[in-house]
């Protein structure tokens, strides 16, 4: 299992090496979709005028939460305390904006350049607790490499 997240940043890395094409952010949430199959659905938020607007994404359904504030839901806590956030049930946090029924857990992690938030990768999972110190470790290797991408 190690071994397939140390593989996938290593995809990820030579993905982004020389790039600066637009579909970048799409290929990478493609990847990460394709890759994982408890991420159940993967988007990318950029931030923008303290909103943060739907980018790229990869699931089974297109969410009606494409404009979130800064400060609303788990997204816009992420967004805006630059930290990632990780929820085991999301029927438990009452920050939780519902995006599809199936959804059990959920993970957000901020994609930073020094002290700005640029916008942040968002995954569902349809099983409870699917994400742990290693999801976290990645993505944020994930979201690092993105930035000099946005
Ligand atoms: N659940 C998120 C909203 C985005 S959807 O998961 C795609 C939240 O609580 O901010």
């Amino acid at each position: 299992m190690v071994l397939d997240y140390k593989n996938a940043e290593i995809t990820i890395a030579k993905e982004l090496e020389n790039r600066s094409s637009s579909t970048v952010l799409q290929d990478v949430v493609d990847f990460l979709y394709a890759k994982f199959e408890k991420y159940s659905w993967v988007g990318i938020y950029l931030v923008k005028d303290q909103v943060l607007v739907l980018g790229p994404w990869k699931g089974a359904q297109a969410t009606e939460h494409t404009r979130i504030p800064l400060g609303t839901g788990i997204c816009g806590a992420a967004a805006k305390s630059g930290t990632t956030e990780i929820v085991d049930d999301v029927s438990k946090d009452n920050r939780y904006l519902s995006c599809f029924l199936s959804t059990r857990s959920e993970i957000v992690v901020p994609i930073k350049k020094g002290r700005y938030i640029l916008g942040e990768i968002d995954i569902d999972s349809d099983r409870p607790a699917a994400f742990d110190a290693q999801d976290r470790v990645f993505l944020e290797k994930v979201a690092d490499m993105l930035s000099q991408h946005i």
